[in-house]
């Protein structure tokens, strides 16, 4: 029997299946934990179950010293110091693939409601009125269909995001740290260096892990590379784009807008996005769906559940420990 603690609310019947194999839980009733309630809540845990807002730095394992398994509710563990969980020998899980096409949905959802200008024409209607079907409104949007659309990280959610792409006929780019031929064939997608694909895309998106490789990937000199015309879309992680650089490249029109699901700052949004018209900001809803969301909870109670009985879960971060301290 495991001590679980999961901090933040879930699913009750994750939390059941759980507890019906023998485990002790705990869950913290809240959706956003406080450090000192953390600490609290794993000092005698052998499990966490967090969602990817939990930071687990070497102070929160420091403060658990029984921990064995940190199962993250999330694809992304960058909220984990994994070198401090790989010298402790901590198992860490994440949720990988039953996310993907929700995410790249929203990656399109973002695409189009900022080209097509769907968030400022809501708002404008709603405020202005409809001024009747005109032939030359102010408010003339730019095609997405047809466009060229450049990927940063071609993954799981990148080749998601290329296979809607291929079915609104775009030209598709992609950078990623390693070239995938058997893609390039399938998706029809070709590799180019970042800054071509910078160049010449109208929509660039961006699908890498949040590493510090990826940190500001994205910055003052990468943004000067885009058309003017180009939209920056981040579903990825705030910190893989200068914040403050975007701000200023969208207030020079030096892109035409940005689509914005993550923010360098959680739950902070930089003020000089807030201002500006040619952005749409979303509030990290990559995975948000009702149906995905229980996947994810399903996915890492699995994990845990697999990992406790001492077979090897298939959605290990950290391979090379296994069986750590199980
Ligand atoms: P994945 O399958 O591991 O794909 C990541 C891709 O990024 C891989 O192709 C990887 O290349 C590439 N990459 C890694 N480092 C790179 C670098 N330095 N330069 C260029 N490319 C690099 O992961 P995924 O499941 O698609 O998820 C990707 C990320 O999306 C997650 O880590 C998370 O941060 C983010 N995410 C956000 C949301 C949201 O709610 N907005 C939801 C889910 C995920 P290799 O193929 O060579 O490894
Ligand atoms: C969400 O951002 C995730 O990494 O799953």
């Amino acid at each position: 029997m495991a001590k679980v603690f999961i901090s933040c609310r879930i699913f009750p019947e994750e939390v059941k299946r759980l507890e019906e194999a023998g485990h002790s839980v705990e869950v913290h009733p809240g959706d956003v934990i406080a450090k000192d309630e953390l600490l609290q809540g794993v000092a005698d845990a052998e499990v966490l179950v967090c969602p990817l807002s939990t930071k687990v730095d070497k102070e929160v394992f420091a403060a658990a010293p029984n921990l064995k398994i940190v199962a993250n509710l999330g694809v992304g563990v960058d909220n984990i110091d994994l070198r401090e969980a790989n010298a402790r020998k901590v198992v860490v899980l994440n949720t990988p693939g039953v996310l993907t096409d929700t995410v790249a949905d929203l990656a399109f959802a973002l695409m189009l409601a900022v080209a097509r200008r769907v968030v400022e024409l809501d708002k404008y209607l709603r405020t202005e009125g409809f001024p009747g079907w005109t032939f030359m409104p102010p408010y003339l949007g730019h095609d997405v269909w047809g466009a060229t659309l450049g990927i940063v990280g071609l993954g799981r959610i990148g080749s998601a995001v290329a296979r809607r792409a291929k079915g609104f006929r775009m030209r598709i780019l992609y950078y990623s740290r390693t070239r995938k031929p058997g893609l390039e064939e399938e998706l029809g997608c070709r590799f180019a260096e970042l800054d071509e694909l910078l160049q010449e895309s109208d929509f660039v998106v961006l699908c890498t892990p949040l590493t510090p490789e990826t940190h500001h990937m994205i910055g003052p000199r990468e943004l000067s590379l885009m058309k003017p015309t180009a939209y920056l879309i981040n579903i990825a992680r705030g910190p893989v784009v200068d914040e403050g650089a975007l701000v200023e490249a969208l207030r020079e029109g030096k892109i035409a807008g940005a689509a914005l699901d993550v923010f360098e700052r959680e739950p902070e949004v930089h003020p000089g996005l807030l201002e500006l018209h040619n952005v749409v900001l979303t509030p990290h809803i990559g995975s948000a769906s009702a149906g995905t969301r229980r996947r994810m909870a399903a996915m890492a109670v699995d994990g845990v559940l697999t990992a406790l009985q001492g077979k090897k879960p298939e959605n290990i971060v950290n391979p090379e420990v296994w069986p750590g301290r199980l």
